[in-house]
């Protein structure tokens, strides 16, 4: 049975910064607020115009050159996303055209900020049982549209950015690569953290009330999403870990969702990680979401703070909850 390996790896976000000073132009809120709640200095925000597929289509070039392969190399696409560019069709179909991919299958994942750790584990079952030899798992986030700007959507709209991340999974002869993914859900919270709208269950499903009640913005009970993030992150790396016959002290590197500094510190302290074990950069892109854990994979990477043979943790928690983990020898 081949090994699910992480080929290549890209990450794009636009350029577009948006500082907390620039936030408070638009809303009573301050940089000292948002950076002592949440470690956030800056985020991006995309042009009016661009999609989450526009934002995902330098990622995965990047992660195709990275890999080394062709178009034609790559069996299916799995896009994960909380912000698709539509309803419907899915942003996987949208990327396939854009790209010019030949007609492959494209799987959209719409678990929220777990979402590309879901997406790893589709991917790593098709190529452990050899249907494809490439996967591309794809996180992208176009959230700035869904934040109310204004003072009433503050306690959310600080938090989130936009930005894309890719990966090309691969099959492999060798002992590196994806050992294992663990994923949970548990709807019964799922207007903690919620887009009421558009809904399948409103007709029709956008109408003025809906939009002067700002039900098509994303909403949080910041927290309730605090409360279950800083159990359910520690509980399924450690069951990565236990399944693998590892202890926090193997971990070469964590690379958490990147939702909150303070869940981050919660996270390591819990596990007793030093410093060096777990990666942030909160600071920069502020939380991006599905792409958030290849973002951040991608700038260990580049950094230089994941080298072959490493045990890499990755591990999400979001709306759902949804929350998920991949254990991975580098
Ligand atoms: N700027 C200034 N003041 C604000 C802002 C803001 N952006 N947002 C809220 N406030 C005010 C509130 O109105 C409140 O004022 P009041 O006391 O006069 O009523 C005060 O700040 C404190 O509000 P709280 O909600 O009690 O603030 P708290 O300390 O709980 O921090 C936060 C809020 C940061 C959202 C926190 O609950 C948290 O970290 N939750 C986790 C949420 C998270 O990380 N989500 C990430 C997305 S989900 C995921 O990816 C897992």
């Amino acid at each position: 049975m081949p090994n699910a390996k992480i080929s290549g790896i890209g990450f794009f976000v636009p350029p577009k910064v948006m500082t907390n000073e620039d936030l408070s132009q638009f809303m009573d809120t301050n940089d000292e607020w948002i950076q002592e709640r949440t470690g956030i200095q800056e985020r991006r925000y995309v042009e009016n115009g661009v999609s989450t597929s526009d934002l995902a289509i330098p990622a995965v070039e990047m992660a195709m050159d990275n890999a080394g392969l062709e178009k034609g190399d790559i069996g299916l696409i799995i896009f994960a996303t909380s912000t698709p560019d539509y309803y419907a069709p899915g942003s996987g179909c949208l990327l396939q055209e854009k790209m010019k991919f030949p007609t492959i299958g494209a799987l959209d994942i719409r678990v929220q900020c777990s979402g590309f750790v879901y997406g790893l584990s589709v991917a790593q079952q098709y190529i452990e049982n050899s249907i494809f030899k490439h996967v591309l798992v794809i996180g992208s986030e176009v959230q700035s549209t869904a934040m109310d700007l204004s003072t009433r959507g503050r306690d959310t709209a600080v938090i989130f950015g936009d930005g894309a991340g890719a990966v090309v999974v691969s099959a492999s002869k060798d002992d590196s690569g994806i050992l294992s993914t663990h994923l949970h859900s548990d709807g019964a919270y799922a207007k903690e953290l919620w887009v009421e709208a558009p809904s399948s269950g409103i007709s029709p499903r956008l109408n003025q009330e809906i939009l002067d009640d700002g039900k098509h913005f994303l909403k949080m009970n910041g927290r309730e999403v605090f409360r279950h993030a800083v159990t359910r992150f520690p509980e399924v790396i450690i069951e990565s870990l236990d399944s693998n016959g590892f202890s926090s002290e193997d971990i070469d590197l964590l690379v958490p969702h990147q939702a909150n500094i303070r869940i981050a510190q919660m996270i390591q302290k819990r596990l007793g990680l030093r410093d060096n074990q777990i990666y942030s950069n909160i600071h920069k892109y502020g939380n991006t979401t599905a792409a958030s854990v290849p973002i951040a994979l991608c700038e260990a990477v580049n950094e230089n703070k994941v080298k072959k043979g490493d045990l890499v943790v990755l591990a999400a928690f979001g709306s759902g909850f949804t929350w998920a983990s991949a254990i991975l020898r580098w």
